[in-house]
């Protein structure tokens, strides 16, 4: 059993079918046939995981109890987002008290189906509880770095991506910030906020995320030089999120944005995708081949499911119709996600040329170092491992084997495919991760179903070297 990148798994991007053919040419002879067939999977999240990236979909903690909702999502999806469940006012109704009752039920229903989850959102100037809407300066500062940091702890481990901040750039020619009580609290809230996120979950994907920088505009511009300032200033960000509520068409430069945020050294999602108008299978299928194009666009997730349960009332954005059937948009999303030529079963990790002989050199302090965290409930834990290069030049493809304990089954895994799921495991680098330059990391995890036994993996190698741990 393969496990790819974020869930939904076991799709072989190449089957070897055996067809028996009971000839008539003679009684009782059966001729068999070897044939290859190239893949094309038959749900969204299966066909997006054959080169590594997630399909996922923003969910309604209320529509859990709605069963063609719920086929639906169970069927097509292997990544959620709460639609509006992790937000300032349904997380922190009161100052300093948390409820995450409706966040649970989504983080439960899609953990239990082996889908992973996209954070949504730490802070936003709208959907803020109405307690903070009425602070200002230091005292709001201080409030909204403690939302950052009691939610993303809370979650730590659960979460593959975070939007830390959410729609904080204006509209219009200027490129510069929107005005909010937040933004009022100076200009460094957004590098805080990414801060205290990283300091509570090291393992998720830090993203910015925003609307109407599907192209390139002054807004987009000026996320794009916020993003290189905090890249070079060091400041932890680790992905741009490109909500993509669009009206008939992406704009011609969908692509060419989503790749010069890219070359920044950040990863892109298409975070909430939903489009209307009669040109909407067409653009489905550009925005979806955008990203495919792109290596670092890790994923799609569309606003709803069906075009009843849109935001956009009465548009019919999505890729179902109200009766759960499957539209012209589904297919074309489908189709283009099954066009890629599909990482192949097992990933084509480079085979090193066999030396038995010769000892790998490590570079200094050793070839590679392993961070592991753990976070584990009754049945279940979450794994989040980082792989640092301690070696002096890069690694080009990479697989990382390590033994997990006994009783741990991996149901699910992101930025790595994890086969088998027990035992001796090997964790393979995905399209967008199998280079590590010298002194660099990639951040791989998995969950994994536990029978009491939550220890940690007892060794490390990677590529055949022995890593030290962190
Ligand atoms: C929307 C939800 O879909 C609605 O249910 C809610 O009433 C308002 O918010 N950009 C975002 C999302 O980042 O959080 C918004 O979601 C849609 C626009």
């Amino acid at each position: 059993m393969l496990f790819t990148a974020i869930p939904d798994i076991a799709s072989k991007a190449r089957r070897t079918i055996t067809i028996a053919i009971a000839a008539a040419l003679g009684a009782g002879v059966v001729v068999a046939v070897q044939q290859t067939a190239s893949a094309a999977e038959a749900t969204l999240g299966a066909a997006a995981a054959q080169s590594g990236r997630y399909f996922g979909a923003a969910i309604a903690a209320g529509r859990l109890g709605d069963s063609t909702y719920v086929n639906i999502l169970n069927r097509e999806f292997n990544s959620v987002t709460a639609e509006n469940e992790m937000k300032w006012d349904a997380t922190e109704p009161q100052r300093g008290n948390f409820n995450y009752n409706n966040a649970n039920r989504i983080v439960n229903h899609a953990i239990g189906q082996g889908k992973s989850i996209r954070g949504h959102a730490l802070l936003w100037h709208q959907q803020m509880p109405g307690w903070a809407q009425g602070l200002s300066g230091s005292d709001l500062r201080n409030a909204a770095i403690n939302h950052v940091t009691q939610v993303a702890t809370y979650f730590r481990g659960k979460i593959h991506s975070w939007d830390v901040v959410n729609e904080a750039f204006a509209d219009g020619g200027g490129g510069g910030r929107r005005d909010s009580s937040l933004q009022r609290t100076g200009n460094d809230w957004i590098e805080a906020a990414f801060r205290a996120a990283r300091a509570a979950d090291p393992g998720a994907k830090l993203c910015y995320n925003d609307y109407n920088t599907d192209g390139i505009n002054a807004k987009s511009t000026g996320i794009y030089n916020m993003v290189r300032d905090f890249k070079a200033r060091g400041v932890p960000i680790d992905c741009v999120g490109f909500q993509s509520h669009l009206t008939n068409s992406a704009p011609s430069d969908y692509q060419a944005n989503l790749q010069r945020f890219a070359d920044l050294g950040v990863d892109v999602q298409i975070t909430e995708l939903d489009i209307s108008g009669s040109n909407q299978a067409n653009a489905y299928a550009a925005v979806t081949r955008a990203c495919l194009n792109v290596a670092r666009c890790n994923g799609i997730t569309v606003w709803g499911i069906r075009d009843s349960d849109s935001w956009r009332t009465g548009q019919n954005p999505l890729l179902f119709d109200a009766s759960g059937n499957k539209k012209a948009a589904y297919t074309s999303v489908l189709n283009t996600l099954n066009s890629v030529t599909p990482n192949p079963s097992p990933t084509p990790t480079p085979t090193p040329t066999p030396t038995p002989t010769v000892t790998p050199t490590p570079g200094p302090g050793g070839p590679c170092r392993v961070a592991y965290t753990l976070n584990a409930w009754n049945t279940g834990l979450t794994s989040s491992i980082t792989i640092t290069n301690t070696g002096s030049s890069a690694i080009n493809g990479w697989s990382l084997v390590f033994g997990l304990p006994s009783g741990q089954t991996i149901t699910s895994g992101w930025n790595a495919t994890y086969s088998p799921s027990s035992g001796q495991v090997t964790a393979r680098n995905v399209s967008y991760n199998g280079s590590i330059p010298a002194g660099g990391s990639v951040d791989i995890g998995f969950q994994a179903n536990h029978t009491g036994n939550t220890s940690a993996p007892s060794s490390f190698t990677l590529n055949g070297n022995t890593c030290s741990r962190a």
